[in-house]
C-alpha cells in the first residue's frame, strides 16, 4: 500500500503468540492482557536497546476490548484491564518514539470472542482508532466469509486513509483464502494492505517454524513479485526467546525471515529473555538484511539431496544474502560448494558471516566448506564483487 509507510518490514512486538487470551489480571497479573503489559514491553523496547534497532511497534492483538460497545457504538477497551484506555497507551508509546498497534476482526465476532467490525462499522472503528492515535491496524478474518472480505477489506483501507492519520494496515485477508491464487489476488493486496498474512498461525514449536518455512518457498514464485516497499508477506511472529526453538533454530527463523524479507514482530516476554536469544534478535547484519532498501523477497536456489538448503537473496549496491539451511538431525554437515555453484558471476567477493563475525575473501571458482549444524544455519552476507584484474576498460568494455 503506497501510504508511504512501511517501506521496509516492520519491525516490533506483537502480544498473540506468547500471551495469548490470558484475561486473568487478578491471579496472573504480569501476565494477563492489560496496559501494564504493553507498558512493560515498550520499557524494554526503550530501554534495552531494541528501539535504536528498529523494534519500534508495540502491538495489541485479541482480548484488549470490552464486550460491548460504548453507548455511540465505539469500540472500547476493557475498563478493568486498561483503566487509561488506548489513548493513554499511545501517549505512552508515543513519548518514548515507538507506535502502538491494535486488532480488530472483519466478522460478527474477533477469533477470541470480542467484538467484531462488521461491514457497517469499518468507518466508525476506522475514526476511534485514528482518534486514539493508533499506528498500525491488524485486521483479522475470524467469524466472517468470503463475500464479507472482498468488500471489508478494501473499505478498511479507504476508511483509514480517510481518517488522515498513517496507519499501517496488516490484511489477514490471504490466511483465510488459502494464500494462493486464483483465490487470492496479491496485486489487489499490495495496493489496499502494508501486509498480510498469507498462511496459518505460528506456535511455539520447531515444527510449526518449519511448516510455514516449506509453504513460503514452496509458493516462492507467486509470493516473492507480491513483496516490496510498502507491501509485505507475513509468516507471523518470531517465537525467538520463548520456550521451543533451540539457539541453533532460533538462528534459523532470524535467518529466513530476513531472507523472505518478513516483518519482525517478536512475540516474548522481553522481561525475561535470555541473553543468548537477545543477541540473535540484535543482530545488526541480520536486522540490516531484512531492512535492505530493495525490498526484493528472497528465495530457495537449492534443495540438496543431503537436506542442506540454500537461500538467496539480493541486496542494494550489488550485495546479497546466502543461508545454509540444514534439515538434517545427525551431526554438523560439512557442506562443499562454490560461489559459482550458487549462480555467482566471476569475480572475487567478500563474506561476511553473520553470526560468527568472521570476514573471508571467497574467488567465484574457490570450492569451500561450511559446516551447519542440525537444523540451524550458516548465514552470510555477500558484498559486491571487486573486480578480478585492474586493467583498465574502454568504454565498449574492451581491455
Ligand atoms: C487469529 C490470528 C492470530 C491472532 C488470533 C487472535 O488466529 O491469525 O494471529 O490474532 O486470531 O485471536
Ligand atoms: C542468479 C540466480 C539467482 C542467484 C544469483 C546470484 O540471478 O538466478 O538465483 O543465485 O544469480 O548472483
Amino acid at each position: 500500500l503506497d501510504n508511504g509507510l512501511m517501506r521496509t518490514p516492520p519491525m516490533g512486538w506483537l502480544a498473540w503468540e506468547r500471551f495469548r487470551c490470558d484475561i486473568d489480571c487478578t491471579d496472573d497479573p504480569k501476565n494477563c492482557i492489560s496496559e501494564d503489559l504493553f507498558i512493560d514491553m515498550a520499557d524494554r523496547l526503550s530501554e534495552d536497546g531494541w528501539r535504536e534497532l528498529g523494534y519500534v511497534y508495540v502491538n495489541i492483538d485479541d482480548c484488549w476490548s470490552s464486550k460491548q460497545r460504548d453507548e455511540k457504538g465505539r469500540l472500547q477497551a476493557d475498563p478493568k484491564r486498561f483503566p487509561g484506555g488506548i489513548p493513554k497507551l499511545s501517549r505512552y508509546l508515543h513519548d518514548r518514539g515507538l507506535k502502538l498497534g491494535i486488532y480488530g476482526d472483519m466478522g460478527t465476532l474477533t477469533c477470541g470472542g470480542y467484538p467484531g467490525t462488521p461491514l457497517d462499522k469499518i468507518e466508525i472503528d476506522a475514526q476511534t482508532f485514528a482518534d486514539w492515535e493508533v499506528d498500525m491496524f491488524k485486521f483479522d478474518g475470524c467469524y466472517s466469509n468470503e463475500t464479507v472480505q472482498e468488500k471489508g477489506y478494501p473499505l478498511m483501507s479507504k476508511a483509514l486513509n480517510a481518517t488522515g492519520r498513517p496507519i499501517g494496515y496488516s490484511c489477514s485477508w490471504p490466511a483465510y483464502q488459502g494464500g494462493l491464487p486464483p483465490k487470492v489476488n496479491y496485486t489487489q493486496l499490495g495496493e489496499i494492505c502494508n501486509l498480510w498474512r498469507n498462511y496459518g498461525d505460528i506456535q511455539d514449536s520447531w515444527g510449526s517454524v518449519v511448516s510455514i518455512v516449506d509453504w513460503f518457498f514452496d509458493n516462492q514464485e507467486v509470493l516473492i513479485p507480491a513483496a516490496g516497499p510498502g507491501r509485505w508477506n507475513d509468516p507471523d511472529m518470531l517465537i525467538i526467546g520463548d520456550f521451543a526453538l533451540s539457539m541453533d533454530q532460533s538462528r534459523s527463523q532470524m535467518a529466513l525471515w530476513a531472507i523472505m524479507a518478513a516483518p519482525l514482530f517478536m512475540s516474548n516476554d522481553l522481561r525475561t529473555i535470555s541473553s543468548g536469544a537477545r543477541s540473535i534478535l540484535q543482530n545488526k547484519m541480520v536486522i540490516s538484511i531484512n531492512q535492505d532498501p530493495l525490498g526484493i523477497q528472497g528465495r530457495r536456489i537449492l534443495k540438496e539431496k543431503s537436506n542442506i538448503q540454500v537461500f538467496w537473496r539480493p541486496l542494494s549496491d550489488g550485495a546479497s544474502a546466502l543461508v545454509f539451511f540444514s534439515r538434517r538431525s545427525d551431526m554438523p554437515y560439512r557442506y562443499k560448494t562454490s560461489l559459482k555453484k550458487l549462480n555467482y558471476t566471476t569475480g572475487s567477493y567478500k563474506v561476511y558471516d553473520v553470526f560468527t563475525d568472521k570476514t573471508t575473501t571467497l574467488k567465484d571458482s574457490t570450492d569451500f566448506v561450511v559446516s551447519v549444524n542440525p537444523s540451524g544455519v550458516v548465514m552470510w552476507h555477500v558484498s559486491a564483487p571487486a573486480k578480478l584484474n585492474q586493467r583498465h576498460f574502454d568504454r565498449r568494455g574492451n581491455a
